[in-house]
């Protein structure tokens, strides 16, 4: 019998960085190899990166960090996260955490059915032009089928016909029409334009318009992910707040994000801390996920937060996240990168639902984190002492040093690159 390997793992961030990729590798079989990718001894070349895109002149390297403690329908998962910022990577790790107190994550996610929107002008009659493409609809998704390629072979390909008729536009009566197309295991990008693009002359024959524009749509609306979680109350307990204190601070600024727009940026900024580094970390791509996001946050007309917290019967914090998550594991910079094959490697992914559903919970563990430090002492804390450490690096202070310089510019409240340079010459000369 083989024991389901936990991802809880303490102190993960204390150890060496030798001890955190084997602890990983041992966690993912990863070969040695894949090790030295992962350490950027090798992985990314120039020349690899110049078969990804133009004018290629060299790699940008980002931190790779891995949270831990996730436990998403009752599997556990260690997370990839590539991401400049400090403190998201430990926040993200203790709201997983606190979650897993309260049972773990539940996640669930829609088919992976992408849009792709054919403009159509020049059409006296929308609504008969609306008409006669969903008399064709069959006609049109076969069609759309035959330029398919892999993904009508693992099961995916065109799944239906809307029809969004605009009489009135600045640019005349306008039909714009979506074919609904399941990309399986890939973004789907690619197959979605093909078909989309393919689809122009029978689209003109049928409404005896002219297309213009063919081109997917980034709110995938039909392929979202959500995630749910608890949290007990006592675990959000502080020295000086108790836990239904937190708790209905957090609440309290989950309405704030819900209806005022200003405070839901900031609020789904750092929802997308969570998202766009596992994105960024498979190889996807975060500007489309972002666009999506966002696009969706504002689908009543008021752009909203991207999340839902309340408080159950028990006193306990409840929270959702429903986004459109339109990622894959095959194609694109997901298989040629070879860090992105890596994480999918470390997460165990299976499909491309699966991982959506791990990027949606990781998003509402970030808002969480978020939430708590703000209801709570502040974001300040936990990033001073991130700047301090990366000030006392910018300073000098080797390995041994770094935490008697943080220590003490902490304590002096004076976090300056002169005083790190000057403690760092002065714990020097006392060695
Ligand atoms: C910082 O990167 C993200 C936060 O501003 C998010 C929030 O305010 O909820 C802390």
């Amino acid at each position: 019998m083989t024991t389901q390997q936990t991802s809880r793992i303490s102190g993960f961030y204390k150890l060496a960085l030798s001890e955190r990729v084997s602890r990983v590798a041992a966690w993912a079989g990863l070969t040695p190899e894949e090790q030295q990718a992962l350490l950027g001894v090798s992985g990314l070349n120039a020349e690899q990166a110049g078969n990804m895109i133009e004018n290629v002149i060299g790699v940008y390297a980002l931190p790779l960090g891995v949270a831990t403690n996730f436990l998403i329908n009752g599997q556990d998962y260690l997370i990839p996260m590539v991401i400049e910022e400090p403190s998201v990577v430990a926040a993200v790790s203790n709201a997983a955490r606190l979650f897993r107190e309260g049972g773990g994550f539940t996640a669930s996610s829609d088919e992976p059915v992408m849009i792709g929107q054919i403009q159509v002008l020049d059409v006296p009659d929308v609504q008969a032009a609306a008409q006669a493409v969903l008399a064709k609809q069959d006609l049109l998704m076969a069609e759309a089928d035959r330029v398919g390629g892999s993904i009508v072979k693992h099961g995916g390909g065109a799944r239906g016909i809307e029809v969004r008729p605009f009489p009135d536009t600045p640019a005349g009566p306008m039909l714009v029409i979506h074919l609904l197309y399941d990309t399986r295991d890939a973004m789907g990008a690619n197959a979605i334009n093909t078909a989309a693009e393919h689809l122009a002359t029978q689209v003109e024959a049928i409404t005896g318009g002219r297309v213009n524009l063919r081109i997917l749509s980034n709110l995938t609306d039909h392929r979202k992910a959500r995630a749910e979680g608890m949290i007990p109350a006592a675990e959000l307990a502080t020295d000086s707040l108790t836990g239904e204190q937190v708790v209905k601070s957090i609440v309290e600024a989950g309405v704030f994000a819900a209806i005022d727009p200003y405070r839901a940026a900031t609020h789904n900024k750092g929802i997308m801390n969570g998202i766009d580094p596992v994105v960024i970390a498979t190889g996807n791509d975060w500007r489309a996920i972002e666009a999506g996001a966002h696009a969706y946050a504002a689908r009543d007309g008021q752009y909203t937060s991207m999340t839902k917290w309340w408080q159950d019967e028990d006193g306990n914090l409840h929270g959702s996240i429903e986004i459109p998550l339109a990622v894959g594991i095959v194609g694109g910079a997901t298989r040629v990168h070879p860090a992105a094959g890596l994480a999918l490697k470390i997460m165990k992914i299976q499909s491309a639902w699966q991982l959506a559903e791990i990027i949606a919970a990781v998003g509402l563990a970030q808002n969480l984190a978020a939430m708590r430090a703000l209801a709570t002492v502040g974001i300040q804390q936990g990033h001073m002492r991130m700047h301090a450490k990366q000030i006392a690096v910018a300073a000098g202070a080797t390995s041994d040093l770094i935490p008697r310089v943080v220590q003490t510019m902490i304590e002096e409240g004076n976090i300056r690159l002169e005083r790190a340079k000057a403690l760092v010459q002065e714990f020097c000369q006392s060695l």
